[in-house]
């Protein structure tokens, strides 16, 4: 099967990434979220990061105009039945991706791929919301997505083999580096980043220093980009916050624990760059 028709649910930072990836592959996409503003908000990041790209004269505009007329908006999941894969980047949490993927299997058509860009939940446990659970597979890109080179790919426990392959292969044609990795919390990434970020967050709460030294505690002393607040305020403290919990869960170990601040935060509403205030404030 070549897949052609790609769907990408949910418009925020990583879908509507995902979804410029894909539509500058050559792939045509449904951005689907909730609301029309939502996904309105993703195209506008779309259209400034590709008219970035051709500011600086590494993109042609009818490059741009090209990549654009391959998204079409989509508020209802009924479009899925167009499509040869679904990429679900909604919320990083796991009832509203198992109430997205059984939707999706009744909608989707029989060889559809379902794959989810879940940042640490059991892609099996999704999986068996489904009838299909052969054809779901984890596909986690990194953030930003059209700038960073890993997809993690995730077998559930039923994945077949040629189900990984085409992933594995579409992942090469977005010029990314596919990784395979197994199914447990976290996987690997969120296994090794999100305790560093957790425990930056436990230095900053227990008053080991600002949150500025500790930025560059990591940027100057160990040459990360980022300091991990500032990287957790760029992932969203929601997510940061959604990840540890699935460790926490996963593993039962307290090592897992999310930082009381890091939960303070989130029910003040303080999700990083995305909502104006994490760590830090942005405009
Ligand atoms: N979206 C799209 N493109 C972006 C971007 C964004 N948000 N931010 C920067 N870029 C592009 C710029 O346009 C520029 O492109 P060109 O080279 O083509 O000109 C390039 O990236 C470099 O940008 P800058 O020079 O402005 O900035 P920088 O050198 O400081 O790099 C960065 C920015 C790439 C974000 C860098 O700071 C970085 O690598 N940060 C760490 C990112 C990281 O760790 N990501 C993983 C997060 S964890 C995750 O994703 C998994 C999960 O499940 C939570
Ligand atoms: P985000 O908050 O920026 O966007 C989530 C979007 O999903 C919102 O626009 C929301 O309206 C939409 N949404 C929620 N429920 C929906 C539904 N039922 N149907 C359609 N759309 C729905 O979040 P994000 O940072 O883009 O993260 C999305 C997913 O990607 C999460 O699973 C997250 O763990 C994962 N992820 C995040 C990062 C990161 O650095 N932020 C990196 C890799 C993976």
């Amino acid at each position: 099967m070549a897949i052609k028709n790609v769907m990408v649910i949910g418009a925020g930072q990583m879908g509507s990434g995902i979804a410029q990836v894909c539509a500058q592959s050559g792939y045509t996409v449904f951005l689907n979220d909730l609301s029309a503003d939502q996904i309105e908000r993703g195209l506008k990041g779309i259209k400034k990061n590709l008219g970035r790209a051709v500011e600086k004269g590494k993109l042609e505009a009818d490059a741009m105009e090209e990549t654009l007329s391959r998204i079409s908006a989509s508020t209802s999941l009924e479009d899925a039945a167009e499509v040869d894969l679904v990429i679900e980047a909604a919320v990083e949490n796991i009832a509203v991706k198992a109430d997205i993927f059984r939707k999706l299997d009744k909608i989707a058509p029989a060889h559809a791929i379902l794959a989810t860009n879940t940042s640490s939940l059991p892609i099996t446990e999704i999986a068996a919301e489904t009838d299909r659970p052969e054809k779901v597979i984890g596909m986690h890109f990194m953030n930003p997505v059209p700038v960073m080179k890993l997809v993690e790919i995730i077998r559930g426990l039923a994945t077949a083999d040629e189900v990984y392959k085409e992933i594995e292969e579409m992942t090469r044609v977005l010029n990314k580096v596919p990784v395979e990795v197994n199914d447990f919390p976290g996987f690997v990434s969120n296994r090794i980043l999100m305790p560093m970020i957790n425990e930056a967050i436990y230095t900053l709460y227990e008053g080991v220093a600002s949150k500025e030294a500790i930025d560059d505690v990591m940027k100057l002393g160990m040459n990360h980009p980022m300091g991990p607040l500032t990287l957790a305020d760029f992932i969203g403290l929601d997510t940061c916050l959604y990840i540890m919990e699935t460790l926490y869960e996963g593993f039962g170990d307290s090592k897992y624990r999310p930082c009381p601040l890091l939960r303070k935060y989130v029910k003040a509403g303080w999700l990083g760059k995305k909502s104006g205030r994490g760590f830090y404030e942005y405009q």
